[in-house]
């Protein structure tokens, strides 16, 4: 149904106010029936969401693409913070039980706020792996990818400055600009990808990391050509942190505690929203993972 378009209004910068939503008013808030929504600058969380429909496949899922703001990476973080706000508003909105910031820079700029907005939504961020990459490293040398707003926040240099304290492991920011662009454009492969992804990923290798993040959920839809250049340049083997998964069990947890768990049997529903182009949408969705959700475009206004 993915020419059935909708169109939404959602404010930009600023505090939000939707004009329409998929608003379910038949559904109470906190429900287990209602649905969880899901949000990045773009289509990178649909890393995340498949791991989310792998260990929830009855709940109904909202994803909202903000594809009009993208990239977050390199924006202030007050317009990440105005951005994640209204995306939030838009589904507290639509009666979700649960939100999953799927995306590094969102968290690390705005799930404090989102959490203070919203003390009563279920909230699960994600933040690149350092635990898990500090636990499996043998040359004791992580190298981390992410946004350059991810990699700026305090969020992120405090648990690098505690872990690196705790455990004597280094852990070498590499900032990738650009990267999450060339993967909205569905080049996965290209040339331009590779030089890219090489040039981030080598001088980590040189210094001796056998171990990267991916500190930005984009970047797992190219870990098969981070892991070819791996091979290529390391002599060693290197290991890849994903949080997508660890991601999708935090919110299995918190939605079994509170008793939120959908308790059909039938494969929920997935419904898709994006600031920018629903026809780009539609083709991550069907490239990356074989499904074809209804889409919604939302006109954003200034
Ligand atoms: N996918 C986002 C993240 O995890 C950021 C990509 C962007 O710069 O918009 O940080």
């Amino acid at each position: 149904m993915i020419d059935d378009v909708q169109v939404v209004t959602v404010t930009g910068a600023g505090l939000p106010a939707c004009t329409a939503s998929p608003a379910r008013d038949d559904i109470p808030r906190n429900s287990c029936s209602a649905p969880i929504g899901i949000f990045d600058s773009g289509i990178g969380g649909l890393s995340v969401l498949r791991h989310i429909r792998a260990q929830l496949p009855c709940e109904e899922l909202l994803y909202f693409a903000d594809s009009g703001f993208a990239p977050y990476g390199d924006k202030p973080e007050s317009a990440i913070i105005a951005r994640s706000l209204a995306v939030t508003d838009f589904f507290v909105q639509s009666r979700a039980k649960a939100l999953v910031v799927a995306c590094n820079t969102a968290t690390a700029a705005a799930i404090k706020f989102i959490r203070e907005r919203h003390p009563a939504l279920t909230v699960v961020g994600v933040e690149p792996g350092l635990k898990p990459a500090a636990t499996l490293t043998s040359t004791g040398t992580v190298g981390v990818l992410a946004t350059r707003g991810t990699l700026a926040s305090s969020k992120f240099t405090a648990l690098r400055d505690r872990l690196s304290a705790e455990t004597n492991v280094r852990f070498l920011a590499q900032a990738c600009s650009g990267l999450a662009d060339q993967i909205e454009k569905g080049e996965l492969q290209s040339p331009a990808t590779t030089l890219l992804v090489r040039r981030y990923v080598e001088p980590l290798l040189e210094q001796g990391a056998d171990t990267l993040v991916l500190g930005c959920t984009h970047y797992p839809f190219v870990r098969q050509l981070i892991e070819e250049i791996a091979t290529r340049i390391s002599s060693r083997p290197v290991s890849i942190i994903d949080t997508g998964e660890p991601v999708a069990r935090q919110l299995t947890r918190l939605l079994t505690e509170r008793k939120l768990l959908n308790g059909s049997t039938d494969p929920g529903s997935i419904q898709a929203f994006t600031t920018g182009s629903e026809t780009a949408l539609a083709s991550a969705f069907s490239r990356l993972l074989h499904l074809q959700p209804e889409i919604h475009r939302l006109a954003v206004a200034a």
